[in-house]
């Protein structure tokens, strides 16, 4: 029985782990596998290869994906449905493993309404997926990211400066609550929360007239900024659309550090994560997570589960529906945030 596999969206570390996984247990199952490169495109353009043990051997600790990605949907094709139908039957694919994030899944979800046989798991560095507790590879971003924030401490204090470090996530503040956290920042900015910069401002000034001589401010990607009480509240694109056709989100830590300068009179900085977040090797955390996910969704495969999705519930990997998964987008609690709250200032 031949299963395919496919990595969408944007990358993040551990996907290569996944891979590795659903092909060592594919063996134990007795499917061929075969890699859809670039994620539905691949399966749209009939551009694929065999993965076997050999060929997915050494990558466990490589971040990205061997197969490539890209956010191409076949809902926006022409005929998309149809084309990814007679690719499956052309291929004689039995079932397709797709490894993505909102978008991909959403695409899935879909697809397995429409009878096609499909499993998923959730991949994203913004932890933003309902019905898993935690997706991989967002526990890289947030070691990294806190490790940045530990960095810009020591040069923040040196100096005397407030530095605002901006931090991915798009529409959730999960990376900026964990990484803000466990870096000890000062004020922390969400999107649950849309942030008055007036108030922050003055959060700063009361945090330095007590002595303290530097701050740290992290700034998710997405948060929804107002610069004064009654004003609208903004969120910060860069004015283009990414495959998807999404808004490209990126910019409001430059603003937010003019703001605070402006406001306070202290010298303040700007430093944008980026990319850096979702690159290089997976924590041993995202390993696990990911080859865990990985050996589930080829069971899931074998046991006929299809439209699930693997999840990680309390310590257990579990099946949800994709539906469940794609429904909303899982935000920081309120109780998660307050506790972090307590520290700023
Ligand atoms: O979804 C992952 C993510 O890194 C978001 O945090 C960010 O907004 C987006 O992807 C960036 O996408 P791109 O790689 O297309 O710039």
């Amino acid at each position: 029985m031949k299963v395919a596999v496919l990595t969408g969206g944007g990358d993040c570390p551990g996907l290569n782990a996944v891979i590795r996984a659903v092909v060592r247990r594919a063996s134990a199952h007795g499917f061929e596998m075969m890699g859809l490169r670039d994620g539905w495109k691949g399966l749209l353009e009939d551009n694929h290869f065999r993965l076997t043990r050999e060929t997915t051997s050494g990558i466990l600790h490589r971040g990205g994906t061997i197969l490539g990605t890209s956010r191409v949907n076949p809902f926006k094709v022409e005929n998309g449905l149809e084309k990814v139908k007679r690719a499956m039957e052309r291929n004689e694919i039995h079932a397709v493993i797709a490894i993505g994030g909102e978008g991909t899944l959403s695409a899935a979800t879909r697809m397995s309404q429409e009878g096609l046989r499909i499993v998923g798991v959730p991949k994203t560095i913004d932890n933003d997926l309902n019905g898993t507790d935690f997706t991989f590879g967002f526990d890289t971003a947030v070691a990294i990211a806190t490790e940045a924030i530990d960095r810009l401490h020591s040069t923040a204090e040196s100096h005397k400066r407030v530095i605002v470090c901006e931090v991915m996530g798009r529409h959730v503040g999960w990376i900026a609550t964990y990484a803000g956290m466990a870096g000890g920042a000062d004020v922390i900015l969400v999107p649950e929360v849309p942030a008055d910069l007036v108030r922050v401002a003055e959060h700063i000034k009361h945090r330095h007239s007590t002595g303290r001589s530097f701050s740290i401010v992290v700034v998710a990607e997405g948060t929804r900024i107002k610069l004064s009480h009654e004003g609208q509240e903004q969120l910060v694109t860069s004015g283009a659309l990414d495959e998807a056709g999404r808004p490209r989100l990126g910019g409001v830590g430059s603003i937010v550090a003019n703001e605070i300068e402006q406001r306070t009179g202290y010298e303040t900085r700007v430093s944008v994560l980026g990319h850096i977040q979702r690159g290089g090797a997976p924590t041993a955390h995202d390993r696990v997570l990911a080859t865990r996910f990985g050996v589930h969704a080829c069971d899931m495969v074998a046991r006929g589960e299809f439209g699930k999705m693997a999840a990680l519930r309390g310590n257990e990997i579990v099946s949800v529906d994709l539906a469940e998964a794609t429904r909303e987008l899982k935000k920081v609690p309120q109780e998660f945030f307050e506790v972090a709250q307590v520290f700023f200032g």
